[in-house]
């Protein structure tokens, strides 16, 4: 019979696990270095082949988790670093030189948007902000000396699903690198690498680590980009801590359960808040109802328990400020992907967004669902809800 390759559960399961170097135990151990020492002096200069030089370089704790999201991804490459943000910014670096223009959507996560507003322009690259949902169109942005184009899928609070496929076919065809930041999806749902995207960052922070307790990133890629990813971590000094690696790898066992309950919890929560008096719309790309939800089917295997609920522009700031505060379920609080749910209030200032015209008329709740049982989650989503009417 003919080896079928391992799903996704028996990958997660086994990934990273090194036992015949370790006496038989599975997980592998928290490599805590800085010095790695050599046999000899012609070792040291490098005429000696070593494994590991410097623990900022690398030690068998940090090729564990990269090897293991490596694989996930079908990537030659995987860098770690110490947050999701620290990914994104070392993966833009790996592809700017001065004189470059680089592409963003206009609802790039907002610490990115900050980093490529206040640092690339004084490096003399040129930056630009597109609307998300352009697909194909996006040609029209194209310059001829854009090296970069950034996606995120969904974007972050207003949840658009960009056309992966058509996107990173027109870049291609111009030569332009292609990047994505993959937190929503993850490597379980959403495989950009196959769908074209040259390089892929993720927060490893959420659904990775899983637990709330650690801050860590990723970026994988392949050929050139993925040496070019190496490169410029080692020249930037990014690396992720042994603790953090551990607590990723350690995520990745229990990553396919926790995402798919969480991301089932988000649908059940986003369907009932759908027909509440309070609610315009949902932005959620997995109900059918959303305008995103033909290319989401197309592109994704499932969804996260990340999404937006639009609430009548009318209902005042102090009404949502007592509901969200009255729940007991939710907790107030930035970040997701762990455990606990999550809410807060977005608010879309100018420094955020730069394309008015294509946001939401209202005012947007982000939700995150997490590991409680659904029942409870709808139950105080809904109070919060009924609470708005009352402010109407
Ligand atoms: C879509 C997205 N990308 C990247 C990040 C950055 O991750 P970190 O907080 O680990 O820097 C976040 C954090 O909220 C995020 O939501």
């Amino acid at each position: 019979m003919a080896k079928k390759m391992p799903k996704i559960e028996t990958k997660l399961t086994h990934l990273g696990l090194s036992p015949k170097e370790n006496f038989g135990i599975p997980n592998p151990p928290i490599y805590r270095t800085s010095t790695i020492l050599s046999e000899s002096l012609a070792q040291h200069r490098g005429e000696i082949p070593k494994k590991y030089t410097y623990g900022r370089v690398g030690t068998p704790t940090s090729d564990a988790f990269e090897s293991s999201i490596a694989a996930l991804y079908g990537a030659e490459c995987c860098i770690s670093a110490p947050s999701g943000l620290s990914a994104i910014s070392t993966a833009i670096l790996s592809v700017a030189k001065a004189g470059d223009h680089m592409l963003f959507p206009d609802s790039l996560y907002g610490s990115a948007r900050r980093f490529v507003v206040t640092m690339l322009p004084k490096m003399g690259v040129d930056i630009a902000f597109y609307p998300p949902r352009i697909d194909a169109d996006i040609s029209t942005f194209f310059k001829s000396n854009t090296s970069l184009l950034y996606l995120e899928s969904p974007g972050s609070l207003t949840f658009e699903i960009q056309d992966v496929p058509a996107m990173t076919a027109a870049a291609r065809t111009k030569n332009i690198t292609t990047m994505i930041d993959n937190t929503w999806g993850t490597a379980l749902h959403y495989p950009v690498l196959a769908l074209g995207a040259d390089i892929v960052v993720e927060a490893a922070t959420k659904y990775i680590g899983g637990h709330s307790d650690t801050n860590l990133g990723i970026a994988a890629a392949n050929g050139k980009h993925g040496s070019e990813l190496r490169r410029t971590a080692i020249a930037l000094g990014t690396c992720a801590g042994p603790e953090d690696l551990y607590l990723g790898l350690r995520g990745l066992r229990t990553m396919k359960l926790r995402l798919s309950q969480s991301a089932e919890n988000g649908l059940a929560v986003a369907t009932a808040a759908k027909s509440h008096g309070a609610v315009i719309s949902v932005l959620h790309p997995g109900l059918p109802s959303s305008r995103d939800h033909a290319i989401f089917t197309r592109d994704f295997t499932g969804p996260c328990g990340l999404f937006g609920i639009v609430v009548k522009p009318e209902i005042t700031q102090a009404s949502i400020d007592a509901a969200i505060e009255a729940m007991s379920v939710f907790y107030i609080g930035d970040s997701w992907g762990g455990y606990e749910s999550l809410i807060k209030q977005a608010h879309l200032t100018e420094k955020l967004r730069s394309l008015r015209p294509d946001l939401p008329e209202g005012h947007i709740i982000r939700i995150y669902t997490g590991l409680e049982h659904c029942d409870d989650q709808i139950a105080d989503v809904m109070t919060m809800l009924d609470g708005l009417s009352e402010g109407l």
